[in-house]
């Protein structure tokens, strides 16, 4: 029995095409710039992103953790959401490593921080305070419902905070299914920040790998902090050729992961017994929580999908099921029907 996995995007397997990729990818040693398939990876990054370089890492934990190092040093400060990844996921890699104080500000209910509150968290000049030296957007918004997070509004994050001299960094783990869903092409959303990662490694189904955008001297900057963090890798073109895949054909597809989500979503809206989220899916996240008459409870009801050969991950009484190129629409019939059949 074939697994359908809705944990996460990040269990998404190679595809066929990826391995034959990496099978065939030359390669050289990446610590010293030579491995060409990793270079062109890069370039290709850059050139969608519309940045000068960038850099592949090995996860997007060490994408933003290298940039916020890189733009940052000990006892500045980086404003982010509460419910941002770098806040809540990343192990507090930010000030556990690098000495950076994150100040929090709440996100709203559609993944964006209000301007004015990024405004008013923003230190003026004072010996008592951390220097502001970075903002953190999350586009999507993973934690808040996987939100594409519009292009007018980040210009205008971007624009705050180069009016008070900040830095912008977008985690863009999942930044092209936010321009799918905007309809608009990636560089809209990426250009206006300083620096911005995305993730291979989840929706676009490459194994490993995560990439960074940025200018020039930035790239240099953060590629000696992945040096430091261990995140230097040598005949890594094996990863980076199912990037290159990844990113010639795995990204218009990303809106079939959407309407697949939306048909989850429209089927498990007919049972009473689930409360989908307000607005959910925005993209390939369905996020919803069980009633509390519900005849199994999250535990019972993840063992007994378990059982059926599906993957479902819930806390508490909250359930995220996320699509992704391994989850078809017979898998979702399936899903639907299970679901009707437990709860109904
Ligand atoms: C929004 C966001 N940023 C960053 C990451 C970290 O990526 P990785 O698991 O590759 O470290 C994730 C992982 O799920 C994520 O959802």
């Amino acid at each position: 029995m074939q697994t359908i996995d809705y944990r996460s995007d990040t269990v998404t397997h190679p595809t066929p095409a990826m391995l034959e990729a990496m099978h065939r990818a030359p390669l050289g040693d990446d610590v010293y710039g030579e491995d060409p398939t990793v270079n062109q990876l890069q370039r290709v990054s850059a050139r969608l992103l519309g940045k000068d370089a960038a850099l592949f890492v090995p996860s997007g934990t060490m994408g933003n953790l290298a940039s916020v190092l890189a733009h940052c040093g000990r006892g500045d400060e980086v404003i982010m959401g509460t419910r941002g990844h770098t806040f809540l996921y990343e192990a507090g890699g930010i000030a556990a490593l690098g000495g950076i104080h994150p100040h929090t500000i709440p996100n709203q209910s559609d993944g964006t921080l209000a301007l004015e509150d990024i405004e008013n968290a923003i230190r003026s000049e004072d010996v008592h305070y951390p220097p502001s030296r970075l903002l953190i957007i999350e586009n999507t918004q993973n934690a808040c419902g996987g939100y594409a997070i519009p292009v007018d509004y980040t210009r205008a994050t971007a624009d705050l905070a180069h009016r008070h001299g900040l830095k912008l960094h977008i985690d863009g783990a999942r930044i092209f299914n936010a321009a799918i869903k905007l309809g608009v092409d990636v560089q809209e959303l990426s250009k206006p920040a300083d620096s911005v990662t995305f993730c291979l490694s989840k929706s676009l189904c490459c194994p490993v790998g995560a990439i960074i955008g940025g200018d020039a001297d930035f790239i240099e900057r953060t590629r000696r902090m992945r040096k430091m963090l261990g995140g230097g890798m040598r005949q890594a073109g094996v990863l980076a050729a199912a990037g290159l895949v990844a990113l010639e054909t795995m990204i218009d597809r990303l809106a079939e992961d959407h309407t697949r989500a939306q048909h989850l979503a429209a089927g498990l809206a007919e049972i009473p017994a689930i409360h989908l989220y307000p607005g959910t899916p925005q993209t390939n996240m369905v996020y919803f929580r069980l009633a509390s008459d519900a005849r199994m409870g999250t535990t019972e009801l993840v063992k007994v999908f378990g059982s059926e050969g599906i993957r479902i991950g819930g806390h508490g009484d909250e359930f995220r099921l996320v699509t992704h190129y391994w989850i078809d629409d017979a898998a979702v019939e399936k899903t639907l029907v299970l679901f009707k059949k437990y709860l109904s």
